[in-house]
């Protein structure tokens, strides 16, 4: 009977972009962090334009927006950076995914899907369990290809010629998604945990070695 591991030969083609991808994720959602946060350019101009009335130095709310944001664009310059490494590294996972695993994410999940109305009654839960986290790889997937496009016509909106009204639902939607990978990156940590805690032990040791080799177990 099939037992619902997610443990599996991690090659190192993946664990390589897992991690790297790992880092770009994380590092995204810091500088929206420190964008809605310590760098908000509302909170800091309001702060300069108080601090220097105070020490009787008059500023016009333009100036002190204009010095705020000049103090964040550095750090939003790492979004633009990160955001470039995310979309290379999409590209090296279809990469990967065509070469190397020779498996696509979407059709593993639609296929566990499927499969489900075959399995018995007593591993149904395991098996809704395995489609639900599949799918979740395969849906981040989908909406990292989204922020990739979507970013990429923000940051080259004057090169393409696209107009503010273009722009601004694009802007929007990409903003929202933010939240997916939030939801994700909470989702399979605790994850990871649960199941390596579960009968998967091993589990994240296999996404640094590899684990046994398909060929020697
Ligand atoms: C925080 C950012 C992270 C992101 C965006 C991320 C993303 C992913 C994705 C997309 C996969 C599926 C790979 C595939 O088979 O196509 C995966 C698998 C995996 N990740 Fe992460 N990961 C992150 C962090 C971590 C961390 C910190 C750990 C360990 C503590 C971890 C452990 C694992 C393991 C063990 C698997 C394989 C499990 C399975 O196939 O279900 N991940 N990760
Ligand atoms: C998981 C990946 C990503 C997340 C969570 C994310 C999140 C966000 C958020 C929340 C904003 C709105 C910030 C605000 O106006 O307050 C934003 C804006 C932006 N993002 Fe991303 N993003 C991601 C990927 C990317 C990628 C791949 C690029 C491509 C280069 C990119 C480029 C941009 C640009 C150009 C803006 C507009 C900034 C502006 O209006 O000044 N992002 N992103």
């Amino acid at each position: 009977m099939t037992r619902y591991s997610f443990r599996k030969y991690q090659p190192l083609s993946l664990r390589l972009w897992h991690w790297l991808n790992a880092l770009a994720i994380l590092g995204l959602l810091a500088t929206v962090l420190l964008r809605k946060t310590f760098l908000s350019w509302r909170s800091n101009a309001a702060l300069i334009e108080a601090k220097l009335q105070a020490a009787g130095t008059a500023i016009t709310s333009e100036v002190a927006k204009d010095i705020a944001v000049s103090i964040r664009n550095p750090m939003w310059d790492w979004h633009v950076y990160l955001g470039f490494t995310l979309g290379a590294l999409l590209v090296i996972r279809v990469l990967v995914g065509l070469l190397v695993i020779k498996k696509c994410p979407a059709t593993h999940a639609a296929q566990s899907a499927w499969h489900l109305k075959n399995v018995p009654q007593e591993k149904r839960g395991q098996a809704l369990h395995y489609t639900f986290v599949k799918t979740g790889y395969a849906l981040f997937y989908l909406a990292t290809l989204f922020m990739v496009i979507s970013g990429l016509l923000m940051q080259f909106k004057t090169e393409l010629g696209l107009s503010k009204e273009a722009i601004g639902p694009i802007k929007e939607i990409h903003e929202l998604m933010m939240w997916f990978f939030v939801v994700f990156v909470v989702g399979h940590l605790l994850g990871v945990v649960v199941a390596e805690n579960r009968g998967d032990r091993g589990l994240v040791s296999d996404m640094i070695h590899g684990g046994e080799n398909e060929k020697g177990s």
